[in-house]
């Protein structure tokens, strides 16, 4: 197999290579004085089945174009197949009409590695997993849930109490607690239709003299967590830890958090930040093994 880096996660496809001893062709990228952005694959892949590795975190745009000539350039030297690890998969929470005249970006999307001769996309979390069905190629979406959970128990913290954001969250703070033995709930939330805006429902927690570490998909502005933090301080927790898969931390969010109380954030390498310590390159090695990489 082959693996090509895209810009954004460079880090994160070395240390899928590594694990998958598999060759990684190096992506030469730069930008336009413009902003445009160019890259070119130094070296061939032609009949070779080959893995793009590009996150779409924030700049969602910019990175979403970098996929999309990465994958339209491999796709130029006709390689045996292509698969693209999107870590992050921006554009996937609108994956239908709220309000008349929106676009289906989600789709859009799709549409678009399609045609790039993309056949399978592998994915991590994705915020909005109705998004992913019924897409013209196949669909792969891993938890690292386990991951991050795991990470906590090599920490001492077995036992600790296992807690997620909304009552679809649920199945998150289970995951976790299936290995933390520890006990789960989850705090019931409401999103806002035109503003996204999320607010969480402060209901009676178990958390008294305990250790509490909050897992959830995507901490964005920060908003939901801190005050998840903060319910959970004033219930007693001894310490409260904020992981999450995705960390976007828009805003000095890790810093609010931990103002709110929070020991520590923690999050994945499927977006590159401060707290990304926990990486999913073993979760995604061993996805692209059992399809036979
Ligand atoms: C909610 O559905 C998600 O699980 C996250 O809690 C939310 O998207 C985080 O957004 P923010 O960090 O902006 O509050």
């Amino acid at each position: 197999m082959i693996i090509l880096p895209g810009p954004a996660s460079r880090d994160l496809a070395t240390r899928l290579a590594l694990k998958l001893r598999a060759k990684l062709v190096p992506v030469h990228f730069k930008k336009f004085p413009d902003g445009e952005s160019y890259l070119r694959i130094e070296g061939t892949i032609k009949g070779e089945n080959t893995a793009i590795v590009q996150t779409t975190s924030p700049p969602q745009d910019e990175r979403m174009m970098q996929l999309l000539l990465l994958t339209s350039a491999a796709n130029d030297q006709n390689p045996e197949a292509i698969t693209v690890i999107v870590p992050y998969l921006a554009y996937s929470r609108q994956d239908r009409r709220f309000l008349p005249g929106e676009a289906l970006s989600a789709k859009m999307v799709m549409d678009a590695l399609a045609t790039c001769g993309v056949s399978k996309l592998i994915t991590v979390n994705c915020h909005n997993p109705a998004a992913l069905k019924s897409f013209p190629i196949l669909v792969q979406d891993l938890s690292a849930i386990p991951l991050l959970a795991k990470h906590f128990k090599d920490r001492g913290y077995e036992g600790a109490v296992s807690l997620s954001m909304g009552k679809k969250g649920l199945v998150t703070a289970l995951e976790a607690a299936d290995i933390l033995k520890g006990s789960s709930d989850f705090l019931p939330t409401k999103r806002h239709r035109r503003t996204g805006r999320v607010t969480i429902e402060k209901k009676p927690l178990k958390v008294e003299s305990k250790v509490a570490i909050f897992f959830d998909d995507i901490i964005s502005s920060g908003g939901t967590m801190m005050k998840a933090v903060a319910h959970a301080k004033r219930q007693g927790a001894t310490r409260v830890f904020a992981a999450c898969v995705h960390p976007l931390l828009i805003d000095n969010a890790e810093e609010k958090i931990l103002r709110s109380g929070a020991d520590e954030v923690v999050g994945t390498d499927t977006v590159p930040s401060s707290v990304s310590i926990v990486s999913v390159a073993p979760l995604i090695a061993k996805a692209l093994t059992r399809q036979g990489a």
